[in-house]
């Protein structure tokens, strides 16, 4: 089995030295940088825009997986990836047409993802799967860092497993939120490959990246 892929979110990061932050999360042993894009409408909270992300392309040489919770998303996804986005990922919710904002995302050359909040059902994927990239599961309900791991979305993991494996193809299926190494571990038993995870890494400071990181991947 391929080793399980590790996002460290910035979200929890310390914003007035992010460049040294995602220098040292890439040295620490990244595999993706996650940027966790929130608009105060979409989601209860104001993060950063494409501005920010420019200035922190050239702290690593990581992809920036950018996962936009803003709405409209279609007329931000050019900006995003101009400013240095290597995967994009949309809700279903803030298209509001996912079909169309998915092939614009791929027009833009970004790779695209497809983000399911807990409370939507897995059946919201199933006509898309053929641009998508990568899957991102959240296990919370997106907006702030360092809640709890929601049970009932080990089930969707699950049945989205089983979808991707019945295309064949290598499509990333990620979980985001609350991910710790107990929750790391349950989620990648139930198929994911790619863990998002901001209090876990970011916690006790940067002496600790490399094992906060390790113990995911080990989990
Ligand atoms: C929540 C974000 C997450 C969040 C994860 O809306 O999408 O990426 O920062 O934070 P933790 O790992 O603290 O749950
Ligand atoms: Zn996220």
């Amino acid at each position: 089995m391929p080793r399980t892929l590790i996002a460290p979110s910035i979200l929890s990061a310390d914003f007035a030295t992010l460049g040294a932050e995602v220098s040292a999360i890439a040295a620490a042993g990244a595999d993706m940088i996650h940027i966790d894009v929130m608009d105060g409408h979409f989601v209860p909270n104001l993060t950063i825009g494409p501005a920010v992300i420019k200035a922190l392309r050239p702290y690593a040489t990581l992809p920036f997986d950018v996962h936009l919770m803003i709405a409209p998303v279609d007329p931000m996804i050019s900006a995003f990836r101009d400013a240095g986005a290597d995967i994009i990922t949309a809700h279903p919710e803030a298209g509001p047409h996912l079909h169309r904002t998915l092939q614009a995302i791929k027009a833009s050359g970004a790779r695209a993802g497809v983000s399911l909040n807990p409370g939507t059902p897995i059946e919201a994927i199933d006509n898309v799967l053929d641009l998508v990239d990568l899957i991102l599961i959240m296990s919370v309900n997106p907006g702030f860092g360092g809640q709890s791991f929601i049970e009932s979305q080990l089930a969707k993991i699950e049945a989205a497993r089983a979808r991707i494996d019945r295309t064949g193809r290598d499509i990333i299926l990620e979980v985001d939120g609350g991910i710790t190494p107990e929750t790391a571990r349950r989620a990648v038993s139930a198929g994911a490959t790619a863990l998002v995870a901001g209090t876990a890494v970011f916690k006790d400071g940067p002496a600790r990246y490399g094992a906060n990181i390790a113990a995911l991947r080990g989990a």
